[in-house]
């Protein structure tokens, strides 16, 4: 008899009807691993998969594996997802009901610098995935990452990137690829008649994120007390979305899936875009230092603005982004200074134990 899995006390609830775990790649990263918590606390068994890559500090994907692992139902597979073949093993071992694809080559500028781990993350892999959804039939949905980045460059008063406007002008190869997710996962939808949703992230933030990001580089710098620097003069602004914002996000999303042969695109953002030098003096106040900047020109993969227009997202499952920027800098500054803190002090008692 099919389980239905239901929320314990938060909304929404996610019901899966199939027996399996959720299985969610890249859950050592930044999103997955919020998500998987997320999933945990309602109750779902959860099969996390990673290949633990040193594009960043890899200690703060443990960390976050470290908090994952205190939960009975979740387990984990170090595994790189452009594998084809242990990709369908673990999928046949598993048998997921539900699988929510973020594992990817992150990052617009390191694109420019390393597009063939983009191939193999981003494209190779979200085949690999598709594949092993298509031919182990018990996953229901693939819900999966794309990204802001493949409404390419607007200009800076554009408002509300929809979902309709045309897409195929990537300013970097990193959204050339996200964009190249979203057409091979029609392909499979109109071919198998799987159910998909993609999901078209705005620069997400907070605790345990992604220190490749501002925000992230910035506290860094605060903490080294060393000088910033700022694109563009500054001229710049992001619609930023809060990481418990896109996690009710997607789960809404998967308690209401796309019909059999759908890939439904949706926005997922923070519906109020922020200029850069705000983002800046909001970060500074929370870290409580005045950060010195070198202004620079422009980045090539960079855009001018994002934007999201979430009416689609929001008719769907009825998201709305809650947290403001200010809050969440300021959630995000509270964990930064205690995850570092707690850090070096680890150190500090591993050189004494050392006796140096
Ligand atoms: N954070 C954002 O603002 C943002 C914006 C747009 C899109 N996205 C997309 O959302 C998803 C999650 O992003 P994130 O911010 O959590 O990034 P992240 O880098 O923290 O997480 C991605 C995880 O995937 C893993 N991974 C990468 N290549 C892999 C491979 N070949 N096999 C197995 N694991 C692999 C990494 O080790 C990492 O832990 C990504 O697809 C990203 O492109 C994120």
């Amino acid at each position: 008899m099919p389980i239905d899995h239901q929320a314990q006390d938060q909304t929404p609830t996610v019901s899966v009807s199939g027996t399996g775990p959720v299985l969610v790649t890249g859950a050592a990263g930044f999103i997955g691993m919020h998500v998987c918590t997320a999933l945990l606390e309602r109750g779902f068994d959860v099969v996390g998969l990673d290949n633990l890559n040193t594009y960043y500090d890899p200690s703060l994907k443990s960390a976050r594996l470290k908090r994952l692992a205190w939960y009975r139902k979740f387990s984990f597979y170090k595994l790189d997802i452009s594998d084809q073949l242990e990709v369908l093993k673990c999928f046949e071992y598993e048998r997921p009901s539900l699988c929510v694809h973020l594992a990817a080559q992150a990052g617009v500028r390191h694109s420019i610098k390393d597009p063939f781990s983009y191939r193999d993350s981003n494209l190779s892999g979200h085949l690999a995935i598709l594949e092993a959804c298509r031919q182990v039939e018990t996953v229901e949905h693939l819900v999966y990452a794309s990204s802001s980045s493949v409404y390419g460059e607007r200009p800076m008063e554009s408002k509300g990137f929809s979902e309709a406007d045309p897409v195929s002008e990537p300013a970097s190869f990193y959204a050339a690829t996200k964009r190249a997710c979203e057409l091979m996962s029609t392909s499979y939808s109109n071919l198998y008649g799987m159910r998909q949703t993609g999901l078209r992230f705005f620069s997400v933030y907070g605790p345990w994120g992604r220190p490749d990001m501002a925000y992230y580089i910035f506290a860094d710098r605060a903490r080294l007390g060393l000088p910033i620097d700022v694109y563009n003069g500054g001229e710049m602004q992001r619609d930023f979305t809060y990481i418990d914002d896109v996690v009710e996000g997607i789960l809404g999303v998967c308690a209401h899936p796309a019909d059999p042969g759908e890939n439904r695109i949706l926005n997922i953002g923070g519906d109020e875009p922020v200029p850069l030098m705000e983002m800046i003096a909001c970060m500074e106040e929370n870290l409580g230092v005045i950060l010195e900047k070198n202004f620079l020109p422009k980045q090539a993969g960079d855009v001018l603005t994002t934007h999201a227009d979430i009416s689609r997202i929001r008719n769907m499952c009825g998201y709305v982004p809650r947290t403001r920027l200010e809050e969440g800098i300021s959630r995000f500054a509270e964990w930064y200074r205690s995850y570092y803190a707690f850090q070096s002090a680890a150190q500090i008692s591993l050189v004494s134990e050392n006796g140096s």
